[in-house]
């Protein structure tokens, strides 16, 4: 199975992502992350990518089609996996539909997270990981079991990203609504899209997907 998430800055993609890879055993390709990284290890794209990043701009499309083509050549992706952050632009799904061609594979659902603006900041400004796992909360709206502690690996120390800031949360914001929305009605026309209500709790968004992807 082949599946994008899509939805603005902090819909909950990354979260219900982590739960998918889970119950579907699909890959994550999650193109923030492979930036965060290029970033961390001050590669050529990490060079490219960092300043851009911090204004809440996106990466240009060329970078970006190159990483996904890369990533999606790799074996441990032949059985499955879920786009999260990728495609952003008209260009990069058109880019995707020919690499897909190309190996002779298909998308088989485009999820779409509804969010409204005015919580998504509150989302994104309250987000931490944890530095040792990767494990995703929240100060409000998802926090470990036991206060400073990760409920899967036991660490203690936790990171917050550079972008998860008010100044920037706004500019990704416009980012989403002048070049990733319009490929709803491209995925639309193509019978592809799924939407849920990703205002709803997360357990409850989870069983909204399971539900459309039963029904894909
Ligand atoms: P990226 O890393 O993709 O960030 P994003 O799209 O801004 O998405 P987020 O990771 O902020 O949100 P999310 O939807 O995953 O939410 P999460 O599950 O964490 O991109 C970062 C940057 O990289 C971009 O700005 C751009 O510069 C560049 N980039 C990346 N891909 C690119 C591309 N293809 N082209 C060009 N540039 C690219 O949830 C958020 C918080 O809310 C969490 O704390 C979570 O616990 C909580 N939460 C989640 N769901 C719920 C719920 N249902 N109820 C309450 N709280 C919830
Ligand atoms: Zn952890």
């Amino acid at each position: 199975m082949i599946l994008i998430l899509l939805g603005p800055p902090g819909a909950g993609k990354g979260t219900q992502a982590k739960r998918l890879m889970d119950s579907h055993g699909l890959v994550q390709l999650s193109t923030g992350d492979m930036l965060r990284a290029a970033v961390a290890a001050d590669s050529e794209v990490g060079k490219k990518a960092k300043a851009v990043m911090e204004r809440g701009e996106l990466v240009s499309d060329d970078i970006m089609v190159g990483i996904i083509s890369d990533r999606i050549d790799e074996p441990d992706v032949a059985g499955g996996f879920l786009l999260d952050g990728f495609p952003r632009t008209a260009q990069q799904a058109v880019a995707l539909d020919s690499l897909l061609a190309e190996k002779g594979r298909k998308l088989d659902a485009v999820i779409e997270m509804r969010v409204d603006d005015a919580v998504l900041t509150e989302r994104i400004t309250g987000r931490y990981t944890c530095a040792k796992c990767g494990a995703g909360y929240h100060d409000r709206f998802q926090k470990p079991a036991k206060a400073g502690v990760c409920d899967k690996c036991g660490g203690t120390e936790f990171t917050r990203r550079a972008d998860d800031n008010a100044e920037t949360v706004g500019a990704r914001l416009q980012a989403y609504h002048a070049q990733t929305a319009p490929l709803l009605p491209y995925y639309r026309d193509k019978g592809l899209l799924r939407s849920v209500d990703g205002m709803a709790g997360i357990d409850e968004v989870t069983r909204q997907i399971e539900k459309v992807l039963t029904a894909a």
